[in-house]
Order: structure tokens, then sequence, then C-alpha cells
């Protein structure tokens, strides 16, 4: 268990538990719920903004640390469909955000070989967002790296919806039964559907900031994901923790609802 206490800007760590170590298991999809932008900013005495826009330099940082790691898929909660709710000045300011993401972050990314891409209802981002998000996909398309898979104006429960009526749509179109719906079928039409089948699920899933909830993220996707809770704000987030979370998911036991069938009973 690891515990993280704030002294003054840093988070100095207790106790580890297990290191990081590069010859185990590499998660091939890691997602992050990125929380505590906010609280970051407050403890500084500054706007909340203040706090996503420090929170957007940690994004860079660790898009690169996760893509040297090896990881396939880095999908990152950027904002749900239940963030329309802040005040005007915060959505105004985090949908500006991934303009200047990108317009500073493009180049990096190409060198980089990652690939862009954004899950979510796009339709109903701002045009200038829009704008940003589809010629960040664009100028991307062609690297074979990392997915940098943000979900923007995404919601769990809303996708699994609108999966629904199209997997309805295609049975409506092809007379097909009810009972030729399976899990496969539904997968295909989340918007992780894009990916290789083996990579659509995150094996691991982090939150920072303390807050132990999943707040509608992934919901299908992360059935059997490993959940790792880190109480550093997003902005205090980095590299050394990204590789501490892999090293609790590293040590994990995944039984997938099955049993570990030791060696000598095998
Ligand atoms: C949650 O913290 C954070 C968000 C809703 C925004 C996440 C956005 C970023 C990390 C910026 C990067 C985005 C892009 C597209 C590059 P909070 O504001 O809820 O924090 P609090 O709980 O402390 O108030």
């Amino acid at each position: 268990m690891l515990r993280f206490f704030p002294q003054k800007d840093k988070y100095i760590q207790e106790e580890t538990e297990y290191s990081f170590d590069k010859n185990l298991a590499i998660p091939k999809h890691v997602a992050i719920i990125m929380d505590g932008n906010g609280r970051w900013a407050q403890n500084r005495r500054l706007p909340r903004v203040a706090g996503h826009k420090e929170g957007m330099e940690t994004v860079k940082k660790v898009t690169k640390h996760a893509s040297h790691l090896g990881i396939k898929v880095l999908t990152l909660y950027a904002f749900s469909t239940e963030n329309w709710k802040r005040p005007e000045e915060e959505v105004n300011f985090l949908m500006q955000l991934p303009c200047d993401f990108f317009d500073a972050f493009v180049p990096d990314l190409i060198k980089e070989n990652v690939r862009v891409n954004v899950m979510g209802y796009k339709e109903f981002l701002p045009a200038h967002t829009q704008d940003a998000v589809e010629r960040a996909i664009d100028q991307t398309k062609d690297n074979t790296g990392m997915v940098l898979n943000f979900a923007l104006n995404y919601g769990g429960r809303s996708e699994i919806v609108t999966a629904v009526q199209e997997v309805y749509q295609e049975l409506v179109q092809t007379n097909g039964e009810a009972s030729s719906i399976d899990e496969e079928m539904i997968a295909e039409h989340l918007m992780t559907g894009f990916l290789p089948k083996e990579m659509r699920d995150p094996e691991l899933l982090i939150r920072t900031s303390g807050e132990e909830r999943i707040s509608n993220f992934l919901l299908w996707q992360i059935a059997y994901s490993e959940l790792f809770f880190t109480n550093a704000l997003w902005p205090d987030f980095n590299g050394e923790l990204l590789e501490t979370s892999i090293a609790s998911y590293q040590h994990r036991d995944r039984r997938f609802g099955g049993v570990k069938i030791k060696e000598d009973e095998k």
C-alpha cells in the first residue's frame, strides 16, 4: 500500500512495497483518471484553471514516459459528459486546452511516433476544439507507436447506450435475432472498438488525488482492470509514479474469475 503525504508542494513516498521491474509485464493499455487539478491550484492560492494548465504539462511528461516504457495505449479522462456543469469560465478554459496542447505538442508526438485519438461525443465540442482534435488526429494518423487516447466529452453509460442503439440498428437491418447479441458485438461498437481486440480493455486504471471511484469512466472496459489509487494530485503525478503504479500491477494476482493453479498442482 502506498501513501503520499503533502509536504509543501511535494509528495513524499512513505512506503514502497514493490519496485518497478522493466522485465516484468508492462500493461498494454493504461487508463488514467486525472483528478486533483483544482486542489493543486487551491493549495497555491491560484485559480482552478492554473491547475488544469499544469495538468496539461503533466500529460506531456507522462505521455512520453508511457511511450518509452512500451505502453501501447494510454487513455486519459480529460473531460466527462458531466463536466459541462462546471463554471462557464472553467469549461471554456478546458475546451481551449486541447488546442494549446496539440499546437505545442504534436511535433513531439510525431517524433515519438505517437498516434492521437479522441473518444467521446466530439460533435458537442466547440468548433475550435473539434478542429484542433481533428487536426491532431490527422497529423499523427500514420504513427505506429503508442496510441494517446483522450476521453473528451466522454461518459461510460452513454457510451454503452450508444453501442446498444447501433447494435439494434444492425439487427433491424439484417433481421437478426436478439439472442445473437454477444459481448464481442457490444465491444465492437464501444468507443474503444477502433483498437485491436487485445488492447481495448485497460489492464491498469490509475486515479490520482486520493478519490477512490470510477466516475463513469470506461465502465465496460474495466471489468477486469487492476485499480491503482494514489494521493498525488494530477499536476504532481510523473513518470516515477507511473512506474510505481505499474510495479503494483506487476505484483497483482490476475485470475479473471478463475483460480490460480500452483505449478506443482498442474
Ligand atoms: C479533474 O480535476 C480534471 C479535469 C476535469 C480536467 C483534466 C484536464 C487536464 C489534466 C488537462 C489536460 C487536458 C488536455 C486535453 C491536454 P479537478 O478539476 O476535478 O480537480 P479537483 O477535484 O481538485 O477540483
